[in-house]
């Protein structure tokens, strides 16, 4: 029987275990080595209009308990994206998500009119990117700023929008309350928290941006928290992330409220993260006598 299946706004996902932006290429990167078949749904790695080759020096930086990216948005851009990326995963049977990013609210409103084709089955507006200089995270610690990002994109596609929170900042309902106002079908969180690494030889910051995103099991009590507190406040489904690795992991986010999660850096270790994590919900779910995983949603007895 089908224990897993799951709709979010719309979007009809066989497992709720997605990945997560960035931690998983454009998914063809792993078809060699996952089945991408059996994945809730692919978020690819965030896109903007013009390609980008991210920021200088050295991105990434790893830590007892994750990992330190600035990587700046490093992509092709939505043109090769449409034409070259899109066709070839479009022949898996796995809903594709495309994270976007603006310098503007214009930016974002264009990128979502140019993705509004039927292979695509929903857009994540990243507005809490911690490592560019525009755009980026500007947008989500400001609610007046991020409620005008989403109105945008939503006048300007059909598709289901979620909308991608940032950790990094004082008061994260107001922020979903906002997003939610502005008419996002689902919100997914977290980005990653801004950490600083310093190397102790040079006396220098570890990343060539100085500082970066902090991503891995060391931000997900926060990640839970903050999945608990949005998923209480507002009606759209929520799509939690911040170091899942195992099954027991993702227990955790939904019954704190989330509808789905996201596998992230788990993924660099281990490309099958997510269909682990799939498949020890389907033994938990057995196992405790249910018959579904929604009856986890949001369950954590106060
Ligand atoms: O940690 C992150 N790194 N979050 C983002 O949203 C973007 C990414 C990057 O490319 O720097």
């Amino acid at each position: 029987s089908d224990m897993l299946g799951v709709t979010i706004a719309g979007i009809k996902m066989k497992t709720p275990v997605m990945t997560a932006s960035g931690t998983f290429g454009f998914g063809l990167e792993y078809k060699d080595f996952v089945n991408l078949n059996k994945i809730g749904a692919v978020v690819v790695k965030g896109t903007t209009l013009l390609p980008r080759s991210g920021n200088q020096g050295r991105r990434i930086a790893e830590t007892p308990a994750g990992m330190l990216n600035s990587i700046g948005l490093e992509n092709p851009g939505v043109d090769e994206f449409l034409s070259e990326i899109l066709p070839r995963l479009k022949e898996y049977d796995v809903p594709v998500i495309v994270n976007i990013s603006g310098n503007t609210v214009e930016e974002y409103g264009e990128l979502a009119a140019r993705l509004n084709v039927a292979d695509v089955a929903g857009v994540e507006l990243n507005i809490s990117c911690p490592n560019v200089k525009e755009g980026g995270i500007a947008f989500g610690t400001n609610c007046d700023s991020a409620s005008a990002v989403v109105k945008q994109v939503k006048s300007n596609t059909d598709l289901p929008v979620i909308v991608k929170l940032s950790p990094n900042v004082t008061d994260i309902v107001a922020m979903a309350q906002s997003v939610e106002d502005a008419g996002a079908d689902a919100i997914s969180l977290i980005n990653t928290l801004l950490g600083m690494s310093i190397d102790i030889h040079k006396w220098r910051p570890v990343l060539g941006n100085v500082v970066g995103g902090l991503s891995g099991p060391a931000v997900k009590p926060i990640a839970v928290r903050m999945v608990w507190q949005v998923a209480r406040a507002v009606k759209v489904p929520v799509i939690g992330m911040g170091g899942i690795v195992t099954a027991v992991d993702a227990i955790e986010f939904m019954l704190a409220g989330a509808s789905a999660v996201a596998v992230g850096t788990a993924n660099f270790i281990n490309p099958c993260a997510a269909q682990s994590v799939a498949d020890g919900m389907k033994d938990y779910i057995k196992q405790r006598g249910l018959s579904h995983v929604s009856e986890l949603v949001g369950k954590v007895n106060l």
